[in-house]
């Protein structure tokens, strides 16, 4: 009979050599926790599609912010519900914005915790578009001039880092020509440089409030079907100043994640956006899976394809899990 010399089980035969020889660890300051203040409401309201996640009052972000500090996670993500959305989207440059208050009671509350803004115009606007409509489609140049107003007034309120989610053509210049011209040349951009028109955002579109009242985004992200397409965006991002690079949904796009990780030197983030989350609750509140495990699984999968950064709703979850594993 055939005896195998080469035995790859020799190196899985015990936790020690297991430890010894694993490629890839995932932990706490792998994790950016998203966070939706509302400014309509004073007591948490939970997504429904989103088991486990709320809607937040202002007077609840130096609470939530602590918690994720106190669980060794970097960074939060706050996106606003303001009480009054228009045309263009104006709150999210008002001084007393809903987001811009809410950085400042995150500062307050957590000075060690790094606060992003998302930084676009979905959650302000009346018709729930990413920017300026010009007709029935966003205007992009139009759009750059509001998108400066906003992450200046971000950087104003003392973010720590914007994150410019719309996909517009060159938001990453505007941005950083805005701020640099501000003064605040120190305010790194993680931009949402490869983002899919995708099904997966359609929880957080409740949770955000920021369905689009007509048509869809697919004028401004990404085709789902092309690859190298993400490649000139993270490129084009890369040369307008970009800090970090974001890869968006994570799941159905792990080629794409390496494919960037293998052509940008710079950090590397991914968002395990909302309708991945909500599968996986889904499948762990009928018993159908352990949700502990997929989900600890799956951050790795985004570590192991190249992600150094991981946005997710998990956070808190698998910071406790990794706490006892
Ligand atoms: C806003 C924005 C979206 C998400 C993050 N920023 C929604 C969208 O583009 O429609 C999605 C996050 C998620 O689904 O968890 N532009
Ligand atoms: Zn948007």
């Amino acid at each position: 009979m055939h005896k195998p010399v080469i035995r790859p089980r020799r190196n899985r035969q015990s936790a020690a050599i297991r430890d010894m020889v694993r490629e890839t660890t995932l932990s706490p300051r792998d994790f950016i926790y998203p966070l939706f203040v509302d400014e309509t409401i004073t007591e948490p309201v939970p997504v429904a599609s989103m088991p486990g996640v709320s809607r937040i009052p202002l007077a609840g972000v130096g609470q939530a912010v602590k918690e994720a500090a106190g669980l060794d996670i970097p960074g939060v993500i706050l996106f606003g519900i303001p009480a009054h959305k228009d045309a263009v989207g104006a709150s999210g440059w008002d001084a007393n914005g809903i987001v811009q208050r809410a950085i400042r009671e995150a500062r307050d509350a957590a000075p060690e915790l790094c606060v992003i803004a998302d930084t676009c115009f979905c959650e302000y606007t009346d018709h729930g578009h990413c920017g300026v409509l010009h007709g029935h489609t966003v205007d992009n140049d139009a759009t750059l001039e509001n998108l400066q107003r906003e992450a200046v007034s971000y950087a104003e309120a003392g973010v720590d880092m914007v994150a410019p989610s719309g996909m517009m053509d060159g938001m990453v210049a505007a941005i950083r020509e805005g701020l640099d011209a501000a003064g605040f040349a120190d305010v790194p951009i993680m931009s949402y440089a490869v983002k899919y028109a995708s099904a997966y955002f359609g929880p957080f579109r409740d949770a955000a409030d920021s369905a689009p009242s007509f048509g869809d985004r697919s004028t401004y992200q990404m085709d789902p079907a092309n690859a190298r397409e993400a490649l000139r965006e993270a490129r084009l991002d890369v040369e307008e100043g970009a800090d970090i690079l974001m890869v968006k949904p994570a799941l159905a796009y792990m080629d794409v994640i390496r494919a960037v990780r293998e052509t940008t030197d710079l950090p590397l983030a991914v968002y395990n956006v909302s309708g991945e989350y909500a599968m996986v609750k889904a499948a762990a509140e009928r018993g159908w899976i352990d949700e502990r495990r997929v989900v600890l699984e799956t951050l790795l999968g985004f570590k192991r394809a190249g992600a150094d950064i991981i946005l997710t709703y998990h956070a808190l979850d698998a910071a406790r899990w990794l706490a006892d594993a």
